[in-house]
C-alpha cells in the first residue's frame, strides 16, 4: 500500500452509504503498509445512535466499499483486529474486479416517488441474484409496512433530541457550508427550496410540539404516499447475534445488488430500531425466528432525477 493507491481506492470507497451521510470512518497508513480504520469519535450520533451501532455499520459499509475498489485494482483485503482501531487492513495480489465494483459510485439513496406500475423485470432480476433481501411485492403487505413506517417515524420525531440532531445534520439551502460536503442536504432528501425552509421551521423545539398538538406532525414526518409508490420493499435482516460491523459490509452489497438490478432505493432504518414496528415487519416479511429486521428499504424505478452525492474530499478522510 502507497499513499497514492490509499488515495485512489478512498477516492471510489468514499460513496459508501453511512447513517445521516456523517461519514464517520478515517483511514491511517501505517509504516508497514497496513491501514487501520479509525472511528471519528467527533461524528457520533449521540441520540440517534447511542450504542453506536449504525456507526459500526457505516463502519462496516465504508470498509466494504473499499475492498471493492481495492480488487478493480487486483488487491484482496485481508482484516485483523486492531487495538484502539475499528479493525486493520491488509492488501495481497491476487484478486478479480468484484462485479459490484461499477456501482460503487452510482448507488444513490433516492427518496423521491417511484414510476407506478414498473420495474417488475428488475425485481425478477434482484430476487435471482441477492439472497440477503426478503421482498414483499403485494399492495396490502406495502400499505401496511407504509403505516407503521409512519407511526414509528413520528414516534422517534417526538422526541426533542433527536430532531435537534438531525437538523444539525441536515443542509437545507445550497448557502450551508457542508452542503455538497456532508449530512443530508435539501436535494438528497427530495425537498423542494420552500418544502427545506418549511421542514427547518417545522422540526425547531416548541414549533413541532404546537403542529403535533393540531394534529400536523404526522402529515409533515410521514412518507406513505413515496412508500406506497414503491415497486417492492426488500426487508434487509440479520442473525440476532451478528455483528454490526459485518451487517454493514452485508447491507452494502445488498444496496449495490439493487442498483446492478437497475433500481434506486432509501432504507428506512426506524422500522428495525422501533421494536413494535420491527416485530410487525418481520411477520410480514417472513423473517426467520432468531433474525432481527436492521432495515427496509423501499425501492423502484425513480420518478425524478438521483440526488448528486454529498462527500468529504479524500485528504479530510486520510488520518494523520
Ligand atoms: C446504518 C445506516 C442507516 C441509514 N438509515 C437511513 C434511514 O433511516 N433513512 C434514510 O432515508 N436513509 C438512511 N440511510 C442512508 C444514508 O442517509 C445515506 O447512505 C447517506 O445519506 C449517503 O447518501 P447516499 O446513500 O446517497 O450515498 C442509512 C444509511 C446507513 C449506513
Amino acid at each position: 500500500m502507497t499513499p497514492t493507491l490509499l488515495r485512489e481506492i478512498l477516492a471510489e470507497a468514499r460513496f459508501s452509504p453511512s447513517v445521516h451521510n456523517v461519514q464517520p470512518t478515517r483511514w491511517r497508513l501505517q509504516p508497514d503498509g497496513e491501514v487501520l480504520v479509525l472511528d471519528a469519535p467527533d461524528r457520533r450520533l449521540a441520540v440517534g445512535d447511542p450504542t453506536g451501532r449504525d456507526a459500526l455499520a457505516s463502519h462496516g459499509a465504508a470498509v466494504e466499499g473499499f475492498a471493492i475498489a481495492a480488487s478493480v485494482r487486483g488487491f484482496t483485503v485481508r482484516l485483523s483486529p486492531a487495538e484502539d482501531a475499528v479493525t486493520k487492513l491488509m492488501l495481497s495480489p491476487g484478486a478479480s474486479p468484484d462485479p459490484l465494483a461499477s456501482f460503487l459510485q452510482t448507488r444513490r439513496t433516492y427518496r423521491g416517488p417511484f414510476r407506478e406500475g414498473e420495474g417488475a423485470a428488475e425485481l425478477a432480476t434482484l430476487a435471482a441474484t441477492c439472497g440477503d433481501l426478503l421482498l414483499v411485492d403485494d399492495a396490502d403487505g406495502i400499505a401496511a409496512v407504509a403505516r407503521l413506517n409512519d407511526v414509528a417515524s413520528l414516534r422517534t420525531f417526538r422526541r426533542r433530541p433527536f430532531r435537534l440532531e438531525l437538523l444539525s445534520w441536515m443542509r437545507l439551502s445550497p448557502r450551508h457550508p457542508d452542503w455538497g460536503r456532508d449530512g443530508l442536504n435539501a436535494e438528497a432528501m427530495s425537498l423542494s427550496p420552500a418544502e427545506a425552509i418549511g421542514a427547518g421551521v417545522a422540526l425547531r423545539p416548541g414549533v413541532f410540539e404546537v403542529l403535533d398538538r393540531l394534529g400536523l406532525a404526522g402529515p409533515i414526518t410521514g412518507e406513505a404516499d413515496v412508500v406506497r409508490s414503491a415497486a417492492a420493499l426488500a426487508v434487509f435482516a440479520a442473525a440476532a447475534d451478528e455483528p454490526p460491523f459485518e451487517t454493514g459490509r452485508r447491507w452494502h452489497r445488498a444496496w449495490l445488488e439493487i442498483a446492478r438490478a437497475g433500481l434506486s432505493a432509501a432504507p428506512m432504518t426506524v422500522l428495525g430500531d422501533d421494536p413494535e414496528a420491527a416485530a410487525e415487519v418481520a411477520r410480514i416479511a417472513g423473517v426467520p425466528d432468531g433474525a432481527r429486521v436492521v432495515t427496509v428499504f423501499r425501492l423502484g424505478v425513480p420518478a425524478g432525477p438521483l440526488p448528486e452525492p454529498a462527500r468529504l474530499p479524500v485528504e479530510e478522510l486520510i488520518a494523520p
